[in-house]
């Protein structure tokens, strides 16, 4: 028997779409795993009402499938299913680095990212990396088709997430199938800068660089109150904000002593429009951990 705490993660970071994530030190999925002649998975916690416990249907049956490893898994969900944390693949990702352990597989944590992300593709519908990465390695991450590159860096997060459910199949539904040479230029920029700012644990170069004009004014949409709560969030110190993967999190970059006030802004302008709202006071922390 093993258990196994894989954290919930943020990705895209503006700038990043599909490549960038970052692993949170809270909230984390904890899952316990247990040899078993077929797959079995029981589900508790936070919005585990709707997540399938049929392993065809859910993520970490796909990874059980993928490693040749039936387990009775028991997952308890501390990352709400469509928050845009990464709560399927925190799963995904607690699974892969259990069950390897567990039937000695052998696979290094960047070999267990596709694997985990097959999982992830059960319930998303595409295989994206950007938030397993994160989840099993720690840390910002890389993640590309040529592989993942991990960047160990301290930043304060706020992550707040609203009352509001944005399906992951939904938020990729408008995002737009050109950008124009202009964009192009300038999330390089960006993306440059908050790689930058990663190396040197500096939160304005971080903030700078959580910026986009392609995709994530398209999915802004989709939150009530996002304009509000990015300008609250910046008149309380913060130094970035953005859309937490495919949202409703919105995600901040600051100071240590301004994430009280910003955590705080961005809730009370969820709340201006009707929207109830809860802040985890974060920062960048490590992958799955096995007990
Ligand atoms: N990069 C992905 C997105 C994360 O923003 O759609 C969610 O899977």
């Amino acid at each position: 028997m093993l258990t196994v705490r894989a954290p919930a993660t943020s990705a895209n970071l503006g700038s990043g779409f599909d490549v960038f994530g970052v692993a949170l030190d809270r909230p984390a999925d904890v899952v316990r795993l247990e040899k078993a002649s077929r797959t079995t998975i029981d589900i508790t916690g936070v919005g585990s009402q709707y997540i399938p416990e049929d392993p065809d249907k859910n993520t970490v049956g796909a990874v059980a499938e993928a490693l040749d490893a039936p387990a009775h898994i028991q997952i308890d969900k501390g990352v709400r299913p469509a928050s845009g944390l990464g709560s399927s693949a925190a799963s995904a990702a607690a699974a892969a680095v259990g069950l390897n352990e567990l039937y000695d597989r052998g696979y290094s944590r960047e070999e267990l990212v596709p694997i985990a992300a097959k999982g992830e593709a059960v319930v998303s519908g595409d295989a994206h990396d950007d938030n397993v990465a994160p989840s099993i390695m720690g840390g910002f991450t890389i993640a590309t088709d040529d592989g993942v590159t991990k960047v160990d860096a301290d930043i304060p997060l706020v992550a707040c997430l609203p009352d509001i459910v944005v399906s992951t199949r939904d938020a990729r539904g408008v995002v737009p199938d050109t950008a124009r040479v202009e964009q192009l230029v300038e999330t390089v920029g960006w993306a440059a800068t908050l790689t930058s700012g990663m190396h040197r644990d500096d939160p304005d170069l971080v903030g700078q660089g959580m910026n986009d004009t392609v995709v994530t004014p398209a999915r802004a949409d989709l939150i009530e109150g996002y304009d509000a709560v990015k300008s609250a969030a910046h008149g309380a110190g913060a130094t970035g904000v953005t859309i937490s993967g495919a949202g409703p999190t919105v995600i901040a970059a600051c100071h240590e002593p301004d994430k009280r006030a910003v955590g705080t802004a961005m809730i009370d302008a969820f709340n201006d429009v009707g929207v109830e709202a809860r802040v985890y006071q974060t920062e960048i922390g490590d992958g799955a951990t096995v007990f």
